[in-house]
């Protein structure tokens, strides 16, 4: 398993302070930023475009990882890939089947963007298990997406063990991220199925950034 990353979602970030707030996360231990980009069709709620993320990249030395719930993941992997994303993780559900899945994961490696595959909830990870060596990271989502602050959903952590299992068995760098719900207890639980990433959101923002990231960081 990877060293443990810790990737605060900006959904939760309060936008009247956003410059102090930035601040805070890039002199914390959090090595990643966790971007949200909803589109009002793939679920139910709006959030940021690309010149934010461009703004973003400008504020913090962060690894910038791009969680695009959309339903034209084509369309929105070209755009935050020239608006400064790392990696960009979109779902399987938002795709035809999983010849198209990993055509787009080979696409966004070939624009040197790193690629995540994602889960809902109702959905199984195990089509992906002959493809892992083309993602970078698999993203098992632990609530509904859409909205922060809902509750962890502990049965997910049986398609963590499941993909950590086939990571580990097959010696691949796939890294395994965990989003929804996570607070020193869930996270305990995530870091012990075998996820190696972290998204956090109103228990980063929730209280002081420096010590919930450490918290979250030093719960192993
Ligand atoms: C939800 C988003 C999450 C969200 C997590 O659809 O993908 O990244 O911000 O928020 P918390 O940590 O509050 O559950
Ligand atoms: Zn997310």
């Amino acid at each position: 398993m990877k060293e443990l990353v810790i990737a605060p979602s900006i959904l939760s970030l309060d936008f009247a302070r956003v410059e102090e707030q930035l601040k805070e996360l890039n002199s914390s231990h959090a090595k990643w930023l966790h971007f949200d980009v909803m589109d009002g069709h793939f679920v139910p709620n709006l959030t940021f475009g690309p010149d934010i993320l461009k703004g973003f990249k400008k504020a913090v030395d962060m690894v910038m990882d791009v969680h695009i719930m959309v339903s034209n993941p084509v369309f929105f992997a070209d755009v935050f890939a020239k608006a400064g994303a790392d990696i960009i993780t979109f779902h399987l559900e938002a795709v035809e089947d999983i010849d198209a899945c990993i055509r787009l994961c080979r696409h966004i490696r070939s624009l040197g963007v790193k690629v995540g595959v994602s889960v809902k909830p109702k959905t199984s990870p195990e089509v992906l298990l002959p493809y892992l060596q083309e993602m970078d990271m698999v993203l098992v989502m632990s609530v509904e997406p859409g909205f922060g602050g809902q509750s962890f959903m502990e049965a997910m952590l049986d398609k963590v063990r499941l993909l950590r299992k086939e990571i580990d068995a097959k010696g691949y760098a796939t890294r395994i991220q965990i989003d929804g719900g996570i607070n020193e207890e869930t996270g305990k639980l995530a870091v012990e199925a075998g996820c190696d990433v972290l998204v956090a959101g109103s228990y980063v923002f929730k209280g002081d950034i420096h010590e919930r990231v450490d918290r979250l960081l030093w719960q192993k």
